[in-house]
């Protein structure tokens, strides 16, 4: 089982304003920058409760028919989700990992600030793929929190592209 993150920052480590505005991000993305061919590798995104609802008011579902779990401790309403293949889960991320991996999935992306924060205090996340988007926003809501200890990276690679992004990869050191 790998666990990945792929996910988009400010340059201050922000992945969203404090009210979950995306409007400093550029629209879709910006510009071609990898996350086609990171998604075709995944078999289930695990994402939060507060991801869900902001990417539920998109116009259009983004996942297409990839499994998607939104992890939660409340009921859910996914009447909205039009097209997805949605499930909710519950629990501590070991558990949340050991029933998917039972459903033969192999590859997880785990998205949300609150939520990549669990699964890397959990040690299960083995790479993180970090895209800073060149703006400062000052205050908002953080991609890392807490951590009971250091997690060592090591760097594979970065890129940066003609748009200002800057992906850089780390994978999780053992
Ligand atoms: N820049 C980017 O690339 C990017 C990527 C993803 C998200 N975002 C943005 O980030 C914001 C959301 O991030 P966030 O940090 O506020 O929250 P989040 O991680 O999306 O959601 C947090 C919620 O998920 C649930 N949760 C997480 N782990 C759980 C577990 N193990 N068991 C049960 N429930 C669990 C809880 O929901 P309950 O409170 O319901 O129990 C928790 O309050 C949104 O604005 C979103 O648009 C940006």
């Amino acid at each position: 089982m790998t666990v990945s993150v792929f996910v988009g920052t400010s340059v201050d480590g922000f992945i969203a304003r404090p009210n979950g505005d995306l409007d400093f991000l550029p629209p879709g993305g910006g510009e071609p920058h990898g996350y086609n061919e990171f998604i075709a590798t995944v078999d289930a995104l695990v994402i939060g409760r507060k991801t869900f609802e902001t990417v539920v008011a998109f116009p259009e579902w983004p996942y297409g028919k990839k499994r998607v779990v939104v992890l939660s401790s409340r009921p859910l309403d996914f009447s909205k989700v039009s097209g997805g293949v949605v499930e909710q889960m519950a629990g501590p991320p070991a558990e949340i990992v050991a029933k998917l991996a039972a459903t033969g999935v192999c590859h997880i992306y785990v998205d949300g600030g609150i939520t990549v924060q669990g699964f890397l205090r959990a040690g299960l996340v083995q790479r993180l793929i970090i895209t800073r988007v060149p703006v400062l926003i000052g205050e908002g809501i953080p991609l890392f929190g807490s951590l009971p200890k250091d997690i060592r990276l090591h760097h594979v690679a970065t890129q940066h592209y003609p748009s200002g992004l800057v992906k850089s990869e780390y994978r999780v050191a053992t």
